[in-house]
């Protein structure tokens, strides 16, 4: 019988800019995008955690928005902007927060670092007058199994207290 369209053992050519470089591949339809970036362009800096969208070891930006690279196929990045902790961090966009971070002693082993910098990045971005429980609010899809948190929640609210305006009120 004659085979109608693709199947999902097919590799299709996918074209997507990472980190402001266009990459043209071809990939198997069921990759995801994270094992596409580091096993098909040695782009390390999104992490596999659960592979089941919970830990956000993942989280890289997909045309602007945050997203968890384990879910979402190689293919529907196709035509898209991919940015990855690299690349976000080479523009100087984190340069704050991994300052923050060092000096807080926000991280361990490090593994849910880069996730965890681009989601706060996503907070500071959207959300500039954020409480303490909003950062952690928004944090808490990312899972870090060294640090409790504590550190990682002052280091973002020390770089929300920089950027805050002279005179304005404590934070909560
Ligand atoms: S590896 Fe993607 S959310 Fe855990
Ligand atoms: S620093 Fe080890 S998992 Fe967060």
């Amino acid at each position: 019988m004659q085979r109608q369209g693709k199947t999902m053992s097919e590799p299709v050519k996918i074209s997507v800019r990472v980190n402001g470089t266009r990459y043209v591949r071809s990939v198997l339809p069921r990759i995801h995008l994270v094992d596409f970036l580091r096993e098909e362009l040695g782009i390390m800096g999104a992490r596999l955690g659960c592979e089941h969208g919970v830990c956000g070891a993942c989280t890289l930006r997909l045309d602007g928005e945050i997203v968890r690279g384990c879910l979402v196929l190689a293919v529907q990045a196709n035509g898209a902007e991919v940015e990855t902790v690299e690349g976000a961090s080479d523009r100087g966009d984190l340069a704050e927060l991994q300052q923050a971070f060092h000096a807080r002693n926000a991280l361990q082993c490090g593994y849910c670092t880069p996730g965890m910098l681009m989601t706060a990045a996503e907070l500071v971005a959207a959300q500039p007058d954020a409480t303490r429980a909003q950062v952690r609010e928004f944090i808490s899809g990312n899972y870090c199994r060294c640090t409790g948190y504590h550190a990682i929640v002052d280091a973002i609210c020390d770089v929300l207290d920089r950027r805050r305006a002279p005179g304005a009120p404590a934070r909560a």
